[in-house]
């Protein structure tokens, strides 16, 4: 539009340059005036009577507009002559903003060629409104902007001239701003737009305004700008939390990423100045920063550690939220989370004092240990019950704070030498939790318990001559209790019933038990022996128990037959006689012996091993009677000798030989009757020697006992003298115990022989004894008889005195020789 105006100020210019020229040639000039925008046909004025042409030859004379230019505005009508409007004449259009508007037209006419100026003026008229450039403005301005400020608008523009021009300006109501008016150097009124308040883009960010420019005409014609203004956010506004402090409260076992809270802030700002990020407050401790983090974008508090309500049972910190403006500015607020307790932690039994070793004997209600329970858990998770294992003899007793684990009933460690005391600690928590100790308590030994042997008591056969040293026996005890007091040591104990001590025949390994003969055992002397062992612990006080251990000395075939009868003591040949009158059959002597050994071993056979004439003697097997097998003849030697030998039924078999000289005499008489005749009624005579046998053996026994007695009397008077008597005395007390009285009888009935033996075991058997005759009818038992001698001890002494060892021996034997 403005080119075309200023087009049409180039076109006006050159055409006023043309006209000046034309008009000194012509001279006189017509003007029009018209107003601009008249309808096509409207008749601006007549030329032909203007430029005083005749009407009637105008057509004739081809009167025209000359400037071609120009035509297309008016047309002249040749009948009236009247210069016609033939189009549209906007003055803005030719003429632009200047003041007047004349519009040269050349009117041609020929015949005479004739050329005339003329001008037409085209007046104003209001026919354009106001007009902005930009219908739609916009403006920044800055919320920060001070009150006062002025920001220059643009100006409206109005293509009309004069009053029709551009007068003024208003702007919509509003509360910030004012319009203020400044006309610019070309006179030209430029709007400027005032802040009158300062703005706040927060309360109202986009402003609108309407600009109206009011031009001079009537009617009045405006045209209107929109302004928009908007405000520019500054950053003023800190981001606001909308909580002053938050609060959560989280289970101590969450899961890492499990978001604990969500925090908010809100920044009235714009943009960047509103964009808000999270932090932690600059004095969050790392104890926060470990556990918890913020998501800086959408504020979420999130754990990131573990959390442990024993540990930290709260969290207090700081959190911030900044803008994104320049400067930034933050808004804080706290945040407190809470750890909620779980039952996350076991209790825990400690024990205060390791558990002691209880001693067997202990009273009930010993203290074996001092325990304590811990639950870190609060609350019920760390409220904890303690329990003992009920098959223990153990129960747990409050005790200051602790717990003393005490035994509740009597022990016995040979029962149990060891508990293992399960205690179980249960917190109250759901599910509880519950953790177990064991608990080892050795119970310490007492010497309650005596060694025990196998057996109270032991048989144990030796044979006689056993071999000295060597093990005879072992013996066995046990202790249940421990170590000492189960350490067991053998003894042998000398009690009063063997008179000679044990200990100086048998030894002990103290060790093992295991028993030695330390001597050899003679069973003619000596068949029991009773030997009391000991066992005794190392314990304190030490328990013993005792054993008596019967050794029983079996008899060995260690004697050869003694020959009693006929004598050889005097170490000559013994003589008997007979008659040579002697019938067949005829009892020449009986050979005797006896043997010390018993039993088998004491059986006797009697054989003729030699003899001078063996057709005339037998002897018998059984009973070694010597007897004539034929008659003796007048041709028989007078002097026969006979070897005898006696055997024993031992094993081995032991032997002795006895020679018997028998001498035949011509006139010698058999003094009694035959032997065999009285032999018949044996029992008679031998219940008569019976009976004086023991009224003899009984008077014995009771001298000897008197003797004894008044030795022992007579020595404890004597005793302050000399000790001489009195171990003498003891001496003999050795000797007395184990005589017994022994009865042997021949297999053919009558009493044979009697002996009484006696003596201690290491000196030779004593036999005292009587014998009674086979050669005598009337055999009497010839005793020792107290009347016999003088002094019966007396004979004892003196037998003591001439036999070794001090063992005493009697023997007497009387044969009535007729
Ligand atoms: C006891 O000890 C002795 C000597 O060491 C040994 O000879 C004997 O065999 C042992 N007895 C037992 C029953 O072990
Ligand atoms: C063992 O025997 C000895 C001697 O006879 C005696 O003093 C002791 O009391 C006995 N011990 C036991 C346990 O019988």
């Amino acid at each position: 539009m403005r080119h075309r105006r200023i087009g049409g100020w180039k076109w006006a210019a050159l055409w006023l340059f043309a006209f000046s020229l034309l008009w000194n040639t012509t001279g006189a000039q017509v003007r029009y005036t018209i107003p601009e925008e008249l309808k096509e046909g409207s008749i601006v004025g007549n030329i032909a009577m203007d430029l005083g042409f005749d009407i009637s030859n105008i057509a004739e004379r081809k009167l025209r507009i000359a400037s071609e230019s120009n035509r297309q505005y008016f047309s002249v009508d040749l009948g009236k002559g009247d210069l016609v409007v033939n189009g549209r004449i906007d003055r803005e259009t030719l003429c632009g903003q200047s003041a007047s508007c004349l519009m040269p037209l050349q009117i041609v006419i020929e015949n005479p060629l004739q050329m005339h100026s003329l001008e037409i003026e085209i007046q104003d008229i209001n026919d354009n409104a106001p007009n902005f450039h930009n219908k739609h403005a916009t403006l920044k301005i800055s919320e920060l902007t001070a009150a006062g400020a002025r920001f220059t608008l643009e100006s409206a523009e109005d293509l009309d001239v004069g009053t029709n021009s551009l007068k003024s300006y208003s702007l919509s109501n509003n509360n910030f701003f004012r319009l203020n008016l400044k006309s610019s150097k070309n006179d030209r009124l430029v709007p400027e737009l005032v802040l009158d308040k300062p703005l706040d883009r927060e309360k109202q960010a986009i402003h609108k305004l309407t600009l109206t420019a009011l031009d001079g005409g009537n009617p009045v014609k405006s045209g209107t700008s929109v302004l928009e203004i908007t405000v520019q956010d500054f950053n003023d506004n800190e981001p606001k939390f909308d909580v002053a402090a938050y609060k959560a409260s989280v289970l101590e076992s969450v899961g890492f990423g499990s978001v604990v809270l969500k925090i908010k802030a809100t920044d009235l700002d714009d943009g960047l100045n509103g964009e808000i990020q999270y932090l932690f407050g600059a004095n969050t401790p790392d104890l926060v920063r470990n556990v918890f983090s913020v998501n800086a974008e959408t504020g979420e508090v999130t754990v990131t550690g573990k959390l442990d309500y024993e540990t930290t049972k709260s969290y207090t910190f700081d959190v911030c939220a900044k803008d994104k403006g320049n400067p930034e500015l933050e808004g804080q607020s706290s945040v407190q989370i809470d750890v909620i307790d779980e039952n996350d932690n076991l209790p825990e039994i400690i024990l205060t004092s390791l558990p002691s070793p209880v001693p067997e004997n202990a009273t009930v209600g010993t203290v074996v240990a001092l325990i304590t329970v811990k639950d870190l858990d609060s609350g019920n998770n760390g409220k904890v019950q303690l329990t003992v294992s009920p098959d223990v003899p153990f129960k747990l007793k409050p005790f200051h704070n602790h717990y003393a684990l005490i035994t509740d009933s009597l022990l016995d460690r040979e029962a149990h030498s060891e508990y293992n005391v399960e205690i179980l600690a249960t917190d109250s928590g759901v599910p509880p939790l519950k953790t177990a100790k064991t608990i080892t308590v050795k119970i310490l030994d007492v010497n309650d318990n005596p060694p025990l042997f196998s057996q109270s008591s032991y048989n144990v056969h030796i044979n006689e001559n056993n071999l000295a040293g060597a093990s005879l026996f072992s013996v066995k005890a046990s202790d249940t209790d421990q170590d000492k007091n189960a350490l067991l040591t053998y003894s042998i104990l000398d009690t009063n019933s063997n008179q000679v001590p044990a200990s100086s025949y048998f030894y002990i390994n103290s060790e093992n038990g295991t028993i030695y003969c330390m001597s050899t055992f003679d069973y003619e002397k000596l068949k029991l022996f009773s030997v009391v062992v000991q066992a005794k612990d190392q314990g304190s006080p030490s328990l013993s128990s005792n054993a008596t251990v019967h050794v029983f000395i079996s008899d060995r075939n260690d004697n050869a037959p003694a020959v009693i009868y006929p004598s050889t003591s005097m170490g000559s040949v013994t003589h008997q006689r007979m008659p040579r009158s002697a019938k067949a059959g005829h009892l020449v002597t009986k050979v005797t012996a006896v043997d010390a050994d018993s039993g088998h071993n004491a059986w006797l056979f009697y054989r003729l091993a030699e003899a001078t004439d063996a057709s005339l003697f037998s002897v018998n097997l059984h009973t070694g009677e010597v007897r004539t097998k034929r008659a003796v003849s007048e041709h028989d030697d007078s002097s026969q000798r006979l070897l005898i030998e006696i055997k024993d039924n031992g094993e081995p078999i032991q032997s002795t030989t006895v020679t018997v000289d028998i001498l035949i005499e011509d006139g010698f008489h058999e003094p009694i009757l035959d032997y065999r005749e009285k032999t018949i009624e044996p029992n008679k005579k031998t219940g008569k020697i019976t009976l004086y046998l023991i009224i003899s053996l009984a008077s014995v026994s009771l001298l000897c006992l008197l003797t004894f007695f008044i030795l022992l009397v007579k020595c404890a008077r004597g005793s302050r003298g000399g000790s001489s008597c009195c171990i003498r005395r003891t001496h003999s007390e050795y000797k007395n115990p184990n005589r017994n009285l022994q009865i042997q009888l021949n297999t053919d009935g009558p009493i044979k022989y009697v002996e009484v033996l006696g003596g201690d075991m290491m000196s030779q058997s004593q036999s005292f004894g009587s014998y009674l005759s086979p050669m005598s009818e009337f055999s009497d038992l010839t005793l020792v008889k107290p009347s016999s001698t003088t002094n019966f001890t007396d004979t004892l002494n003196v037998l003591d005195a001439s036999l070794p060892d001090s063992a005493w021996t009697f023997e007497s034997q009387q044969v009535r020789q007729t």
